[in-house]
């Protein structure tokens, strides 16, 4: 059962309508590699190079303020058709504490649903944030996907034992709908 508090997070978050979140375009690739490297060194988010946003474009939003600069970003990175995790999730300083970090897990939800994923994992030290937007605890040995693909890669991800790792599982549409 969801806690009443974690609804209400929810519900601000999807209802926030001043917060626009929009597919990435071409205009946003280097804004995005910049914004999201501005934590890497923390290890807060993975670097990512905008040769990497550019072929991955497709799976980023962003929420950008009225001249067109990108103020927030997310994305989702496939595992396997049931499996999907939201990484790259990364506000600019100055616009943090706004509610764009709600808003934009909250569209990383919906484009999970869109794209019919039945479960969303990210793993993170924004422990309260993810459990305020229904997220449940869960363990890395869960998605041994992410294991294998980081042992090819690094291993400096999964080695931050700092980390936690959250899990949705996303709703289908109501049949009909
Ligand atoms: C995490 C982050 C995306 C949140 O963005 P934001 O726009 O400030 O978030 P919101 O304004 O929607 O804040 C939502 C809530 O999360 C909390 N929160 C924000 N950052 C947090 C963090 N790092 N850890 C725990 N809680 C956090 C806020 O205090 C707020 O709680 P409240 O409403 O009870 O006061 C932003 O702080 C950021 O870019 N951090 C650096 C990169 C990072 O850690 N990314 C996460 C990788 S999964």
């Amino acid at each position: 059962m969801t806690a009443p508090a974690t609804d209400a997070a929810r519900q601000a978050a999807i209802a926030q309508p001043t917060i626009v979140v929009e597919h990435a375009e071409d205009r946003d690739i280097g804004a995005i590699s910049a914004l999201n490297n501005l934590f890497a060194p923390d290890g807060l988010t993975l670097p990512r190079s905008e040769e990497f946003v550019t072929s991955h474009l497709q799976d980023y939003q962003v929420v950008r303020d009225s001249d067109g600069t990108v103020l927030g970003c997310v994305a989702l990175d496939e595992y396997s058709p049931s499996l999907v995790e939201l990484v790259s999730l990364a506000v600019a300083p100055g616009a943090q504490g706004r509610g764009l970090g709600r808003r934009l897990i909250s569209a990383a939800e919906e484009l999970t649903r869109q794209r019919s994923y039945p479960e969303l994992f990210a793993i993170t030290l924004a422990d309260q944030l993810f459990l305020s937007m229904g997220f449940r605890e869960s363990s890395i040995e869960l998605f041994p996907e992410k294991i294998a693909r980081y042992q090819k890669i690094s291993r400096s991800e999964l080695s931050i034992g700092r980390k936690f790792c959250f899990s949705y599982r996303v709703e289908p549409y109501p049949m009909g709908s």
